[in-house]
């Protein structure tokens, strides 16, 4: 116990008072209020000017308090939650409750596994309220379950709604916004570190040409912090194209970004000669799609960015290799250009052994190098 400058107020206006001395950032909330006879003692941590704000009318006095309980981590609240719905005998189950999920909008995503044991099923149907009390011990509204990513050339997102009526979200990330219907499309949070590098880049001016363009993870940094003079953006899935031209219109760049709906391998060819940096974020490989990006580079070079999944101990021999392979594609070009690696970006572990990573490549006219 500890003696503390207390406000001291009739029961009554507890609640406010509490609210009036958190507002002031006056509140000690290390320690839990007290209650004497039909009074409420506050702690605060000092008497200041501020409190003569309040129009409740209260007194100052020195109260012995008691540290308060710790709050419970959100992990806790929800074992509790779910706890309160488990017949007796069925403790076991606890073990089976999910420790990882991702906050999107007001959107809880659990992973792909949660809840699916048939040991829930009976439980989730005889509480029918199960995921609204989930949703709500969380501070969410809507609950999602993750799919594996489809392993479609569209990497549609599978994500099962058990919760809500619409799959469709809006997150801010680095100062922009995005909007997407995790229904279906896909999202990488772990592809933060990628999406902020681009956004640091300096391209002021730059043409651009994002040749996987999704929901605009990278168009959008690049247009927005990196000023970018314009971006052509090449998208196959109808949704992220959707949800790419809802993002340049929130975030106020819809004329400085060109939307090419379709295989790139068609529409990459209408860009030739055009650019000063190519995205190529497609996992596994964006292989496929070297030679027509190379194409779609201005006569006096640029660079590219290119997205792969290697295992750790050829990554080395992958970066010698794309190198040579780049200049291949340059020559067939009638391209006069050396080319160099510039960076290579390691921004997540994929898999046991196996790394995404971005390998920043550079062209210039062999002239330019003498
Ligand atoms: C890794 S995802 C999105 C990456 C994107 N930079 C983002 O995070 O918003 C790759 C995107 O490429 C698109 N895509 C795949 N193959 C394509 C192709 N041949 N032509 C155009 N887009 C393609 C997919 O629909 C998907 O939206």
């Amino acid at each position: 116990m500890d003696e503390l400058s207390a406000v001291i107020v009739p029961l009554q206006f507890g609640e406010a008072m509490y609210e009036a001395l958190r507002r002031l950032k006056a509140l000690n909330k290390q320690y839990a209020p007290v209650r004497v006879d039909e009074e409420l003692a506050l702690p605060i941590y000092s008497e200041t000017a501020s409190l003569h704000s309040i129009e409740i009318p209260y007194r100052i006095e020195k109260v012995m308090f008691e540290h308060s309980p710790p709050s419970l981590n959100p992990h806790q609240q929800l074992k509790e939650v779910i706890q309160g719905f488990i017949p007796k005998g069925m403790e076991h189950i606890l073990e089976l409750i999910p420790t990882k999920w991702e906050r999107l909008d007001d959107l809880i995503l659990f992973p792909k596994e949660a809840f699916t044991q048939p040991v829930w099923d009976g439980i989730i149907q005889e509480k029918n309220d199960f995921f609204e009390q989930i949703a709500h011990v969380l501070q969410g509204r809507r609950v999602g379950r993750q799919q594996p990513i489809a392993n479609d050339t569209i990497r549609s997102s599978q994500m099962e709604l058990l919760l809500g009526d619409s799959g469709w979200v809006e997150v801010k990330d680095n100062g922009l916004f995005y909007g997407f219907d995790a229904c279906k499309v896909m999202y990488s949070s772990g592809n933060v570190t990628e999406r902020h590098r681009m956004g640091s880049l300096n391209v002021e001016g730059e043409v651009i040409v994002d040749a996987f363009a999704g929901i605009g993870y990278y168009s959008l940094p690049l247009l927005v912090h990196g000023k970018a003079i314009h971006v052509h953006a090449c998208e196959l899935n109808p949704e992220s194209v959707k949800a790419l031209n809802w993002a340049a219109e929130k975030n106020d760049v819809l004329k400085s970004i060109t939307i090419y709906e379709g295989d790139n391998q068609s529409t990459l060819p209408q860009l030739r000669g055009i650019a000063d940096r190519v995205l190529l974020g497609l996992l596994p490989s964006s292989e496929a799609a070297w030679k027509p990006a190379i194409s779609t580079l201005k006569e006096q070079g640029g660079s590219l960015h290119i997205h792969m999944n290697v295992e750790e101990e050829h990554i080395e021999k992958w970066v010698e290799d794309t190198i040579k392979t780049c200049l291949t594609y340059a020559e067939s070009e009638d391209r006069d250009w050396h080319c160099t690696d510039q960076h290579l970006e390691k921004v997540k572990w994929y898999a046991p052994r196996v790394r995404h990573v971005v390998l920043d490549v550079s062209f210039a006219s062999s002239n330019s190098a003498s």
